[in-house]
């Protein structure tokens, strides 16, 4: 959570930040704020409570010239969101500006020692005592920015990505990174510094990705410098970003969440791309066979993820255990890190994370490492931590994912899991040819169905006024259709906040059925497949009691047609993949009664797309 950004250069610093803090917004919106030095070598901080806009309309009025600068845009852990607890922070001289991504544990006993030494505190921030703590270290030890640094982050417990300014000099930027994620764009006699390359791609493909424990020293005219906390230099790698602008904008649509919902055909052809070899009969997934031996030996599989990503993990369960028969765990990585969980180096770990910097998956993936077991990891962005701290793993290639509810990316990760399951089931021969070659020949059609699936968009919208001001929903499915509902119900609850619940159809008759009224909507998966006649009397069981039914058919069907109060049809296709297909009229389905309510679709309330605090 929290997003930083800052800029080194030629240009005006102020509009490249501003430009920077939007693209990050989607890490949180509580507040905002900027930090410029000025040339005649001020340092000015502005700050406000709120979204990025809100900034740039008290900025309006102020001087913000300057080519270096650092900024900011919080989701709040300590000290509620307002102006005063806003990043930039100043030190007690107000000498130094920091700005921080991250959470410092043991802030109450530094900030303890500090106000012992005099210092005052203005926020209630960990933040502020970064920079204090950085400031005390340089005055006591009358060393250099870049020394203090290294000095005070020997003394932090806790996770940070920094960047700091300092009056009286408007060369340089010094940044730090543990566990929060850091990233330098090399211009030409420019650098800009960023959570992620989002904010950098339109100005370089030339970046730096920043590892723990390291601290960046950019200077203006200088090459870039990285060095350890024990000051030893790091080598350069740099990397190429394959992104590009478009990929960043809306392009037409009048939300990100709409236009993601609607990339889903396209991002499954990136997503097989490459892995699907029609000519050959061939699943490829090279992160598995790059590593048949240690897949085939595999006694447990466990599958560690946060949110939408531990939804798609389920289904993995699901595709794994009837095609590999190996047994498979699927564990909210908040649960797994904090249980002494049983690992062995039989196990495979597979890590699921869009964002690739959710803190409890990358704490559990660090857990499994440190016990020896092999870890695959299914993430979307590239370069980010997870798979950089993996021993293999598969990216999804569905482009960046801006809305904060997730959406390709849920397909794209239950797609790569169909891949691997695929890839490992005929390296241990256990399915059957037909059947692999019936899904390889499903994985393929995928995309058309799922723009099938998106023709349903009108229709949604219109159903979708029905439920405007429905307090209450309950989302219904069975076998790999459960954890389709369980993300339909999540969706609902992220973007409209109308409370929703998820659940496997059968187990409504041990206790959610007594919600059952005229009043709750309940939507119920109950498309074609192995358990299509129980869903049929979960139905009947739902319209008994005054139910009202809106319920996901496969095509054609009458017999639902019969009973539920609304249906609507998708095109028929294998069960294993079905979750896929459900997911689209779902995800459609919140987009619309949000957008009916007046939601901020894009960044709702108390959310963050990638949380990288406990
Ligand atoms: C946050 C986001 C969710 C996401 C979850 C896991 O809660 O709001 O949309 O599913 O984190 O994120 P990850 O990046 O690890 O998939």
């Amino acid at each position: 959570m929290c997003g930083i950004v800052g800029y080194v250069g030629y240009r005006e610093a102020y509009p490249v930040l501003v430009k920077g803090l939007h693209r990050l917004e989607y890490r949180g919106y509580d507040s905002a704020g900027v930090a410029l030095i000025c040339n005649d070598g001020g340092l000015n901080v502005y700050k406000s409570k709120g979204k990025v806009a809100e900034l740039e309309r008290y900025a309006e009025t102020q001087d913000v010239s300057g080519t270096i600068g650092i900024a900011h845009t919080r989701w709040a852990t300590h000290g509620e969101p307002n102006d005063v607890n806003a990043h930039p922070h100043f030190s007690e001289s107000e000498r130094l500006a920091i700005i921080h991504n991250g959470i410092v544990e043991n802030y109450a006993l530094l900030k303890a020692a500090l106000i012992e030494n005099g210092y005052t505190f203005k926020s209630c921030t960990d933040t502020e005592v970064l920079v204090q703590l950085i400031e005390y270290v340089q005055t006591t030890n009358n060393c250099t920015l870049l020394e203090a640094v290294q000095m005070a982050l020997r003394q932090v417990v806790g996770a940070y990505a920094i960047a700091i300014i300092e009056k009286g000099d408007p060369d340089r930027i010094i940044a730090a990174r543990k566990s929060s994620p850091l990233v330098v764009g090399l211009g030409n006699d420019e650098y800009f510094l960023a959570s992620d390359a989002t904010p950098i791609v339109e100005y370089t493909n030339k970046v730096v990705y920043i590892n723990d424990g390291e601290i960046a020293v950019i200077e203006r005219h200088k090459p870039l410098r990285v060095v350890t906390l024990d000051n030893e230099e790091s080598t350069l790698d740099v990397k190429k970003l394959r992104m590009s602008i478009s990929q960043l904008e809306k392009g037409g649509y009048p939300h990100f969440m709409l236009k993601e919902i609607f990339e889903q055909p396209k991002t499954i052809v990136d997503c097989i791309r490459g892995r699907i070899n029609v000519e050959a009969d061939n699943v490829i997934l090279s992160g598995v066979i790059d590593n048949r031996e240690r897949f085939l030996r595999a006694k447990r599989i466990i599958i560690v993820a946060c949110g939408t990503s531990w939804h798609a993990a389920l289904i993995g369960e699901y595709l794994i255990e009837e095609w590999c028969r190996i047994p498979v765990e699927v564990e909210y990585a908040s649960e797994f890190r904090y249980r002494n969980p049983v690992i062995s180096p039989d196990d495979i770990v597979i890590a699921i994370s869009q964002s690739g910097e959710t803190a409890d998956t990358l704490a559990a993936v660090e857990l499994a490492k440190s016990r020896g077991a092999f870890i695959f990891g299914i993430c979307n962005v590239v370069g980010s931590s997870i798979p950089r701290a993996t021993d293999s793993g598969a990216y999804i290639h569905v482009g960046p994912e801006i809305g904060v509810a997730s959406t390709k990316a849920f397909t794209g990760q239950v797609t790569v899991l169909t891949m691997l399951a695929l890839t490992l089931a005929r390296a241990k021969g256990s399915i059957e040819q037909p059947l692999y070659l019936q899904m390889l020949g499903e994985l393929v059609r995928l995309p058309d169905l799922l723009e099938d699936v998106l023709r349903l968009n009108a229709r949604i919208e219109d159903l979708s006024k029905i439920f405007t001001y429905t307090k209450n929903f309950l989302y219904l499915g069975r076998g790999y259709n459960y954890p389709a509902a369980l993300e339909g119900a999540l969706k609902l609850k992220e973007i409209s906040y109308i409370h929703a619940e998820g659940y496997p159809a059968a187990e409504m008759k041990h206790g959610p059925i007594a919600l059952i009224d005229s009043e709750i909507p309940v939507v119920v998966i109950a498309t074609t497949d192995s358990i299509y006649e129980k869903t049929v009397s979960n139905i009947q069981e739902i319209k008994a009691r005054g139910g009202k039914v809106l319920a996901i058919v496969t095509s054609g069907d009458q017999t639902v047609r019969n009973i539920a109060d609304y249906v609507l049809e998708v095109p028929t296709v294998a069960e294993p993949l079905s979750p896929i297909v459900s997911a689209i009229p779902l995800q459609l389905l919140a987009y619309y009664i949000a957008v009916n309510k007046g939601r901020d679709v894009d960044q709702p309330r108390n959310l963050a797309k990638s949380v990288t605090v406990e």
